[in-house]
């Protein structure tokens, strides 16, 4: 499918820009040999506690969420996560690795609007866009903490376009999380999931509009 007539284009950013299990290897310094399964649990819960804190009507900042969630994965493997530690993980966060391609490929995404859209707390999400020098290439920065309202929920998307005056169907949307790739579809985005680790479309009614393994193929598609 080609995007042309698309004239903004808007990431995800954990999963989708930044890997988040590069937090691996401080998690092995911290606790030898269990960093794998620490990202796994820590990821899993990470967003299993957005839903659920959307669901119940109890919005914290992603950065309340990523700590608790670090919290639960070190409680569930009998860790003792002490507050030293706990400040090193978290401080990793904020140090996640971009994927390889995206500085080669953000400059190649020229005439249009980009931006990032993400649950991250600006606490987060600011310190890694000014760490890799992505500032000069994003138009916006948009955090679902200024609506208090975490993807999918419809409301949060709708804040995208409170941001970037376009129409719905002039922004390309792109995750590698199959859950936000099925909330922008239902919100009316056109959606391209990067499917990073070979996985399998959620079944909720949606099917994204493109499917790439990683960015390199995006500037032939706008
Ligand atoms: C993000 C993660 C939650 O919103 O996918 O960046």
């Amino acid at each position: 499918m080609n995007f042309g007539s698309v004239k903004a284009i808007v990431f995800d950013a954990y999963g989708t820009l930044f890997d988040v299990h590069s937090v691996i290897e401080a998690c092995h310094e911290a606790f030898p040999n269990k960093g794998d399964k620490i990202s796994q649990i820590w990821r899993q819960k990470q967003l299993e506690y957005s839903f659920l804190r959307s669901l119940m009507g109890r919005y914290r900042p992603f950065v309340e969420v990523t700590r608790d969630a670090l919290r639960f994965a070190c409680k569930e493997l009998r860790l003792t996560l002490d507050s030293g530690k706990e400040a090193r993980l978290m401080k990793a966060y904020l140090e996640l690795k971009p994927y390889d391609e995206v500085h080669d490929v953000l400059p190649q995404l020229t005439g249009k609007t980009l931006a990032i859209f993400t649950n991250g707390s600006h606490n987060m999400i600011d310190p890694l866009i000014e760490k890799y020098k992505f500032t000069e290439f994003l138009n916006e920065v948009i955090s679902a903490d200024h609506v208090k309202q975490y993807k999918p929920a419809p409301a949060s998307y709708t804040y995208v376009l409170d941001r970037i005056p376009v129409k719905r169907e002039e922004v390309l949307f792109l995750s590698s999380n199959t859950w936000d790739i099925s909330g922008t579809a239902n919100f009316g985005f056109h959606t391209a999931w990067v499917n990073r680790s070979g996985g399998t479309m959620d079944e909720l009614g949606f099917q994204p509009d493109a499917v790439i393994d990683d960015l390199t193929e995006l500037p032939k598609l706008v």
